[in-house]
């Protein structure tokens, strides 16, 4: 008797994946104070870094509400292999937002567009800061770049 036995052969590509999540007023890049945070738009800046970044899966969520922020972290928070988060004004007094990246595995980047310890008294403060691998600001748009490459490296 012959048994015919199929072949299943299985490629596993394990490609990176980053969450990039921007919290409130975010969605308005490009058109909110242009001074301070540039004339670029969000989606528009996302193209060039998944055009720089062709074998790395990067991922986008923008809320304006905090719940959704946290949701959105411990939906990702134990498969991605990192969150580049600009929690906007959540980053100077949500304990919330804290206790969530807090609770994940995934390493978090804060990111700022601005340089805030340029800024009023109140943006030196982020009750974030230490619970998150890194912080990186003041470099524009540019900053979440340089947040991704602290995760590629
Ligand atoms: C910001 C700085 C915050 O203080 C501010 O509330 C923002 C944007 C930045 O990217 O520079 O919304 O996170």
């Amino acid at each position: 008797m012959i048994f015919f036995v199929p072949l299943v052969s299985q490629i596993y590509v394990n490609i990176m994946r980053i969450q990039i999540i921007n919290g409130p007023n975010l969605n308005l890049l490009g058109i909110r104070e242009p001074e301070i945070y540039g004339s670029k738009g969000f989606e528009e800046y996302l193209h060039i870094l998944r055009d720089k970044y062709p074998d790395i899966s990067i991922d986008y969520f923008q809320s304006n509400v905090e719940g959704e922020l946290i949701n959105k972290i411990h939906e990702v928070g134990f498969d991605a292999d990192g969150i580049v988060l600009n929690a906007g004004a959540y980053t100077h007094y949500s304990i919330a937002l804290m206790d969530a990246i807090k609770c994940v595995a995934s390493p978090v980047v804060e990111v700022h567009i601005s340089n805030v310890h340029q800024r009023e008294e109140f943006r030196r403060h982020s009750v974030i800061s230490p619970v998150c691998s890194g912080v990186i600001c003041g470099f524009g748009l540019d900053s979440y770049r340089l947040a991704i490459e602290s995760l590629v490296h």
